[in-house]
């Protein structure tokens, strides 16, 4: 079975195994792994942040992310399909009493002209208050679309000038970063708070990173052990993710140019494919999906007419060229 269905399926390779072995520890909630500890700081440097905070999850990390920009009562304002509002069931509103609205953009742009209209000030005791806009670069539901650049600074420049902060959920910014060849740290410059991931695109089992400035992280890290986050010996995970630091970043333009390669078999333009992931518009959707099971390629229905594929560390160009051939057959 050749495995399309999320860049989340990988299993650590036997280097990143030896690594994680090899991983001096400590306990963590007492500060005191130092592979956490360079983690940490190698992160918050890369994107030009004072601080970084590891986290279990993904979710987590926007959760905390988040809950630092925006009081409860108050608003995000993000993007119709963003991981946030889509796929964290509620944690947002659950744990931080935060409200969302939303813009909607078929490839999960920023739309200037609608975050003008959409954002609200401070108008005393009457309306939500705007406190922070989010988006998500790569955005996975519209298809790992890279956010160019010049939008964020854009954004950054809007978000300013209005009084409000800006959340990245930058579970694949590695992508957008290997697919534009813009520096991390220009990501870094448009965000007040980030989340990234570990365990997408660079193959890591586990791990995340909220970064920020040294006041939020250390917030952060209170509300951390307050959710149940706290961990001890996790060196061995930290390892995981500086070993694919190390070893995994720069092969990411493989899983890109095997998504391309998938989508022309499925008909999609490959110009419209700017990172790892390919949404098929199917009408027969679940059809499609259980027909190439049994052609050996697993891929997702992310809704009633539409497919995804997804490439990564464990899809080699044979399997992509073989995954290609069996759903152009299709
Ligand atoms: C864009 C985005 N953000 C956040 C997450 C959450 O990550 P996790 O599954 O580790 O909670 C995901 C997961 O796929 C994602 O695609």
């Amino acid at each position: 079975m050749i495995d399309l269905r999320s860049d989340t399926l990988t299993r650590p390779t036997e280097a990143m195994r030896r690594a994680m072995a090899r991983a001096e520890v400590g306990d963590d909630v007492y500060g005191e792994d130092p592979t956490v500890l360079a983690l940490e700081e190698r992160v918050a440097e890369l994107f030009g942040h004072e601080a970084a905070l590891f986290m279990p999850t993904g979710s987590m990390a926007n959760v905390l992310a988040v809950r630092a920009l925006v009081q409860p009562g108050q608003e995000v304002i993000c993007e119709a399909s963003a991981h946030i509002t889509r796929a964290e069931l509620g944690a947002h509103a659950a744990y931080s009493g935060i409200t969302m609205r939303t813009w909607f953009h078929p490839r999960g742009q920023v739309d200037l002209a609608m975050l003008r209209q959409m954002h609200a000030p401070d108008l005393g005791p009457f309306f939500v208050r705007t406190a922070a806009i989010s988006v998500e670069c790569t955005h996975n539901f519209a298809g790992g679309a890279v956010l160019p650049i010049e939008d964020l600074r854009d954004l950054r420049e809007l978000a300013t000038a209005a009084g409000s902060s800006v959340h990245m959920d930058g579970a694949r910014i590695w992508n957008a970063h290997v697919a534009t060849g813009t520096p991390l740290a220009e990501y870094g410059a448009v965000a007040d708070v980030m989340a990234v991931c570990l365990s997408k695109g660079l193959g890591a089992p586990v791990g995340s990173l909220t970064l920020g400035s040294a006041d939020v992280i250390a917030e952060a890290r209170v509300w951390r052990k307050r959710m149940g986050g706290g961990m001890r010996q996790v060196g061995i995970l930290a390892a995981a993710g500086l070993h694919a630091l190390d070893h995994h970043l720069e092969r990411l333009a493989d899983d890109h140019a095997h998504a391309r390669l998938l989508a022309e078999a499925c008909g999609v333009d490959p110009e419209g494919v700017d990172t790892n992931i390919v949404v098929v518009p199917r009408t027969d959707a679940a059809d499609f999906v259980a027909r190439a099971a049994e052609a050996g390629v697993r891929v997702s229905m992310v809704g009633p007419t539409t497919v995804r594929l997804v490439t990564h560390l464990d899809v080699s160009r044979e399997d992509a060229e073989k995954a290609a051939a069996a759903l152009a057959a299709l």
